[in-house]
């Protein structure tokens, strides 16, 4: 495997962009290939052995590109694939857990939330680090779900009256019981801190795991001997598996947003 070969970047759709914002800041100088199933997406409504054939394939699909290492840039697909991908791929995966642990150390109201899709939910992930990080400390996770936000984001609409409204109606109960952090369990969803901002205001702190991704995967590389030996800065090319005219504007305009939040660990590679 090349050292000098792409990193490949893996989302059902445009969400993993957000991580790719984050993989650019920390590793400018590296070569990714993003690849979005727009064909597919919505995955967090899907079933189990879906969502694992489709990631399959996908992270299939940019081995036979040369990539020297896949970030699973979703949180519904490595829910259900990371251990069978690594078992399947000798190069490294690295795949994302919900950021519960930095919301259970910064919360001071003992209330954290998680939004996140049915699949991610139903995953063993979140979980293992409600199990990990929020019962030691005694805080409570309350866990909302939506269906809509994810084709909302894809459609270009994180920022509208429609998001504003799905927004306000999953999270009430979170508001209501004194929730102050709103783990982002979904990649698709740091592109909605204005329509969070515009409903809500600061009552949550905002919380995802890009950075953290990022960082751990520039980790990965180095251990591995990976990191490009180039210093030139490094780009990126798009593949979708939907229609392209559909998804250019929405990947350009999200490509654009600078988003940054807080961070957790992600799954270990
Ligand atoms: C989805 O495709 O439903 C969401 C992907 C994610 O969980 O990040």
């Amino acid at each position: 495997m090349s050292s000098a070969a792409p990193v490949g970047v893996f989302d059902s759709g445009v969400g993993g962009l957000s991580v790719l914002a984050e993989l650019r800041r920390a590793m400018p100088h590296e070569e990714f290939l993003y690849l979005a199933d727009t064909a597919h997406v919505p995955y967090g409504a899907r079933s189990d052995d879906d969502i694992r054939e489709l990631t399959d394939r996908a992270v299939s699909a940019l081995h036979a590109r040369g990539v020297k290492a896949v970030v699973v840039a979703c949180n519904t697909a490595s829910a259900f694939s990371l251990s069978h991908l690594r078992a399947r791929f000798a190069m490294p995966i690295v795949g994302l857990v919900p950021a519960v642990k930095p919301a259970v150390e910064a919360t001071r109201s003992g209330v954290v939330g998680v939004l996140a899709t049915p699949g991610t939910l139903r995953g063993t992930l979140l979980a293992d680090v409600i199990r990990q990080f929020a019962e030691p400390a005694g805080v409570q996770v309350l866990q909302a779900v939506s269906r809509e936000l994810v084709p909302l984001v894809e459609t270009g609409q994180a920022d509208s009256p429609q998001t504003r409204e799905v927004l306000r109606d999953v999270l009430a109960p979170l508001a209501g019981a004194g929730a102050d952090q709103l783990v982002l369990g979904c990649t698709h969803y740091p592109f909605l801190a204005a329509s969070l901002q515009a409903e809500y205001g600061d009552r949550f702190v905002l919380v995802d795991s890009g950075a953290a991704v990022a960082r751990h995967t520039r980790n990965v590389l180095a251990r591995n001997m990976l990191l490009t030996p180039h210093t030139r800065p490094g780009g990126v090319t798009y593949l979708v598996t939907g229609d392209l005219e559909a998804a250019q504007p929405v990947i350009t305009t999200l490509s654009a947003q600078n988003v940054h939040n807080r961070e957790d660990t992600p799954a270990e590679a």
